[in-house]
């Protein structure tokens, strides 16, 4: 484990972004994670914990030390009639994982094909796609409290998962390194096709039996045709959370837009799709510069290439404004703003 110097972050993020590291750490196993929250340089400075990067945008250099997190490894922990139990490092690819219990048999994760980023970050935000969350096969995790090098434990309910939410967000955020999560996963598969581009894909697809890898490979497909893939074109997935607002203020908006999509949540209030509230306002496939909103899905804000961290950040407070403007609904990043 060595700390560098200066070093460049453009590898780093999934936006392309080139701002740089005061220090930058690897680590690869839970003791060097251990190790490194006694380094001084650690104790010392600001910290950025980095998975794959896929969900932050830097706006300046990191004036402290940014930790990468490689551990890897899957393993089998225990089996039982129902369900096996894979402990995977923080630091393998969410897919690659999806990829491994699609292999195994193992249902529960196949809705969540190619989201990018690590196994380490998916809890922090509760991930999700296509009719499933990170959550319905979470079991626990393993981190390292910050403050004394020591193991914790998180099981489910302790977790607090939200939408795109959990208490590593809040209550104890940068308290923990997580550097291992334990997911609880189904030998008897239940498909899940419910949402509604999966069925029209499989179909599209003609797939005569329903797999995993079905399912997994329709998910690919729609995901490809309508995301732009971070490794040709910078991005970090959704920019805005869908945002909530309270059935009476949906109610209006429909007087006023009568084809506003809304899907009614447990606590009675309504989401609305931003990609929608984001179109409507003209936002969608236009540039500003080397920055955008990309023209298939406008919740999706791109860099093609140069593109600053600000500019960015500047493009998407003019969508914020129109949308609030428009429709007086507040869009949230879902992004971590550096
Ligand atoms: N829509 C438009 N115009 C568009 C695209 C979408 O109006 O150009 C509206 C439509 O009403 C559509 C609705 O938005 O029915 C939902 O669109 P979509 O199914 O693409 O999903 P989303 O709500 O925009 C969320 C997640 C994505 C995830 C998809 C699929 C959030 C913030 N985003 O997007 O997650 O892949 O559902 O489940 O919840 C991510 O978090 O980075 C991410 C990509």
């Amino acid at each position: 484990m060595q700390i560098l110097e200066n070093i460049s972050l453009q590898a780093y993020n999934t936006f392309g972004i080139d701002q740089k590291a005061k220090y930058f750490v690897v680590i690869k196993t839970l003791e060097e994670a251990q190790k490194l929250v006694k380094e001084p340089i650690f104790l010392n400075h600001k910290r950025l914990i980095l998975g794959g990067g896929s969900n932050i945008l830097l706006t300046e250099d990191f004036d402290g030390l940014v930790i990468k997190n490689e551990i890897l490894g899957i393993q089998k922990t225990k089996e039982t009639t129902d369900h096996t139990y894979l402990q995977v490092g923080a630091g393998v690819s969410w897919h690659e994982f999806v990829l491994e219990t699609i292999q195994l048999g193992l249902g529960g994760a196949e809705n969540m094909s190619l989201i990018p980023g690590t196994v380490g970050a998916a809890p922090m935000q509760n991930i999700g796609a296509y009719g499933a969350e990170l959550k319905d096969i979470f079991h626990e995790l393993e981190a390292v409290e910050i403050a004394t090098g020591s193991v914790h434990h998180f099981d489910k309910d302790t977790c607090e998962f939200g939408y795109r939410e959990s208490i590593f967000k809040h209550q104890v955020k940068d308290q923990y390194l997580i550097t291992g999560v334990t997911f609880k996963l189904s030998k008897k598969p239940q498909f899940n096709t419910s949402y509604g581009a999966i069925s029209d894909t499989l179909q599209m697809m003609q797939v005569a039996e329903l797999s995993l890898k079905a399912i997994s490979d329709a998910v690919i497909h729609i995901r490809q045709s309508k995301l732009p893939d971070p490794k040709k074109i910078g991005n970090a997935g959704s920019f805005f959370k869908n945002p909530s607002i309270p059935a009476s203020q949906f109610e209006q908006l429909k007087s006023t837009h009568p084809n506003i999509p809304g899907y009614i949540q447990e606590d009675g209030t309504v989401k609305v799709p931003a990609a929608w509230l984001i179109e409507q306002t003209g936002w969608k496939g236009k540039t500003m510069g080397a920055v955008g909103v990309h023209v298939n899905q406008p919740l999706v804000l791109v860099n093609y290439g140069g593109g600053k961290g600000r500019e960015i950040l500047a493009l998407s407070r003019e969508i914020q404004s129109s949308v609030k403007e428009q429709f007086g609904v507040t869009l949230n990043p879902e992004v971590n703003i550096y």
